[in-house]
């Protein structure tokens, strides 16, 4: 079955820009990505947008449709009425180059930011040993496709602009946590979590969760867990004192 959609489409550039009225013919089976390519293919050749597998995979088309931060790749023209109007706009959290592409360098920089896994310095390659419940743990982790919805979507930079100097982000304090999980991991995380990626800032609202297309419990199974580890850090009466006795 075919029919004629209307979008809003955004377009402009980092100084100007608003939203275009479309109509554009919708087939059966199709995603929002589909339609964005007829779009392209027959009345806005010069439409800029990001995209690389059509298949979920890459990160590439994150988008906001209907004010959701969703994979136009991922998204299917079912989920709305024929009558409604589907409107797509750029993630809001990063700056736009050009009408759905937008700098997400921010998120690479967070990336170098965090460092890398420390292994016991005399476990050679190959004598690594983990249990298997510690690499399911990881595994989950190990989905993200890196398109950055969460990100996008989480209050702390995407109200508060000044906030992205300081807080890494979801995805990424997502990263430290899995590192900090990791039985072979030599580096205590915690203080830096909390003091050069902003890990207080999170106050656990769980959007960075509802939007991830890996279905990655995010807030439940990485950051509550890793703000548990840091609470522990500074209340054991231990490491307070020690703490202490170092400073003098
Ligand atoms: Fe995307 Fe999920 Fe990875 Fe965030 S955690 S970047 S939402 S796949
Ligand atoms: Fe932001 Fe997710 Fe925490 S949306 S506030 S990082 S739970
Ligand atoms: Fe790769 Fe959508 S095009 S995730």
């Amino acid at each position: 079955m075919t029919y004629k959609a209307k979008f809003k489409v955004w377009r402009g550039d980092d100084k100007d820009g608003g939203l275009h009225d479309f109509t554009v013919e919708v087939n059966d089976g199709e995603v929002v990505l589909d339609v964005v390519h007829r779009l392209q293919a027959t009345q806005a050749p010069d439409l800029a947008v990001r995209w690389n597998c059509k298949a979920g995979k890459c990160g590439s088309c994150s988008a906001e449709i209907n004010g959701m931060p969703r994979l136009m790749c991922m998204t299917r023209m079912s989920v709305f009425t024929e009558d409604e109007t589907v409107t797509i706009t750029p993630l809001r959290t990063f700056p736009v180059i050009r009408d759905l592409v937008t700098d997400v360098s921010f998120n690479y920089e967070k990336a170098r930011q965090v460092p890398v896994f420390e292994p016991p310095a005399d476990l050679k390659p190959g004598d690594y040993r983990m249990s298997q419940v510690d690499v399911e743990r990881s595994q989950e982790f190990r989905k993200c496709i890196e398109c950055y919805l969460c990100q996008n979507v989480c209050h702390v930079v995407r109200d508060h602009e000044e906030n992205k100097k300081s807080f890494s982000g979801p995805r990424f304090l997502m990263r430290i946590a899995e590192l900090s999980m990791h039985p072979l991991d030599t580096r205590d995380r915690r203080k830096e979590a909390q003091e050069e990626h902003g890990l207080g800032f999170c106050n656990i609202t769980k959007c960075c969760t509802e939007v991830c297309p890996e279905h990655i419990k995010i807030t439940d199974n990485a950051l509550i867990p890793m703000k548990e580890r840091v609470a522990d850090r500074k209340y054991d009466p231990l490491v307070w004192l020690g703490s202490k006795i170092a400073r003098r």
